[in-house]
């Protein structure tokens, strides 16, 4: 059988992939003032053992403000960082399977009641809730109550530095590789998006302007985080709502980002308006990935309703992207990578106290630590 394109190593700066599979951040709503606590052990842990080449942390505030429910992750401050640190030490010692984190804030989408709950948001008034912000006063639902506060000069400043001081504590905590989070419609988004930044100064308007904030975020995290780590950006290459961000702004985006160093584009779509109408299905976001793959030399992440062993080598394979990342597909089989090396017969990595779990009917399917 020919190799399978799936399991092929990659190389990102300093850190090696052991194959083409990337577990996508996945808020939790679990952390306790932005700590992290067993549960994320217990979930993080899960899916340090299934094989994939990467794990990705949930999308982590870089201030409380940033956060998108009050049970959001964090990494603000010491404690916020002790919490973390703690879990990825339980972790490593166990697994070696490579860690991110995706930095976030969550601009006027921030401050709302757990998807479990409801997922509604809060009035600032509210013991649970606190005021947004955003590039420019528009609430996320039209007409809305809660309104952003649109940003000046000086809350750009402690933003961007929020997002550099998150990624050094990153790295502190053992993170190998950071994620930017420009995409679903959280703030670096909103700066992106003509929908959500009316802004008059040099932040709003022309697309050099419009991706002005997002790339600076990206160069003073780039500065903080060290040199041999690699850092990502994940981007929505369309907003799937008239008038809004299109492909065409997002690949000039992506070859601004590359220019200024970055490593990985992770190309998702959607999640800034309501009125957004996204034709979902297998693969339906891949030909954002391939778009974006024709104009950067980097390596490109797609992502979305991938669920099958051969659809996923195929992405691979024909050079759609260089890396698939799997969220609800993963949590659904948190062992997909064993049954995609079983199925393309590869090999897969495994703790070493999994060894004798190998299937009878897979020879040689299972790589120790
Ligand atoms: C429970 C859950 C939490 C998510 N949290 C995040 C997140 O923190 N950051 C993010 O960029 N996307 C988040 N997403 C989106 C996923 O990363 C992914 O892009 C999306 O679910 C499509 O992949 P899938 O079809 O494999 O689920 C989340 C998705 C799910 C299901």
């Amino acid at each position: 059988m020919a190799r399978a394109h799936l399991f092929e190593l990659i190389r990102i700066r300093n850190l090696t992939l052991a194959n083409r599979i990337i577990i996508a951040p996945m808020c939790q709503y679990s952390a306790e003032d932005g700590c992290m606590n067993d549960w994320h052990l217990i979930h993080l842990g899960k899916l340090s053992l299934s094989g994939a080449a990467l794990l990705t942390i949930e999308a982590t505030a870089v201030m409380p403000e940033g956060r998108i429910t009050y049970a959001d992750v964090g990494l603000w401050n010491d404690q916020t960082l002790a919490a973390m640190a703690l879990t990825l030490e339980s972790i490593r010692r166990w697994s070696d399977m490579p860690i991110g984190i995706q930095l976030s804030h969550a601009g006027r989408k921030a401050s709302t009641e757990v998807p479990w709950k409801g997922g509604a948001q809060f009035d600032p008034a509210h013991e649970l809730g606190w005021a947004t912000v955003a590039p420019s006063a528009i609430p996320y639902h039209q007409g809305a109550a809660i309104v952003p506060a649109a940003l000046d000069r000086d809350d750009l400043r402690v933003i961007r530095n929020a997002f550099a001081v998150a990624a050094t504590r990153a790295s502190k905590a053992g993170v190998d590789l950071v994620q930017l989070h420009a995409a679903h419609g959280y703030l670096l988004h909103q700066f992106l998006s003509p929908l959500t930044n009316r802004r008059q100064d040099e932040y709003g308007g022309s697309l050099e302007n419009r991706i002005r904030f997002p790339v600076e975020v990206f160069e003073a995290v780039r500065a903080a985080f060290p040199a041999e780590k690699p850092v990502s950006v994940r981007l929505s290459a369309t907003d799937w709502v008239e008038g809004g961000l299109e492909l065409d702004q997002i690949l000039t985006l992506s070859q601004a980002l590359e220019n200024g160093g970055c490593d990985v584009l992770h190309i998702s779509t959607g999640g800034l308006h309501p009125d957004q109408r996204i034709p979902a299905g297998p693969s339906y976001q891949v030909p954002f990935a391939r778009a974006v793959k024709q104009v950067v030399k980097i390596p490109v992440v797609a992502v979305g309703l991938i669920t099958g062993y051969d659809q996923a080598e195929a992405i691979i394979g024909t050079g759609d992207a260089d890396m698939i990342a799997l969220a609800r597909t993963i949590i659904f089989d948190p062992n997909w990578p064993w049954h995609a090396a079983a199925h393309l017969g590869a090999k897969v990595r495994v703790a070493r106290q999994y060894l004798r779990s190998q299937p009878g009917r897979y020879r040689d399917l299972f790589e120790s630590e």
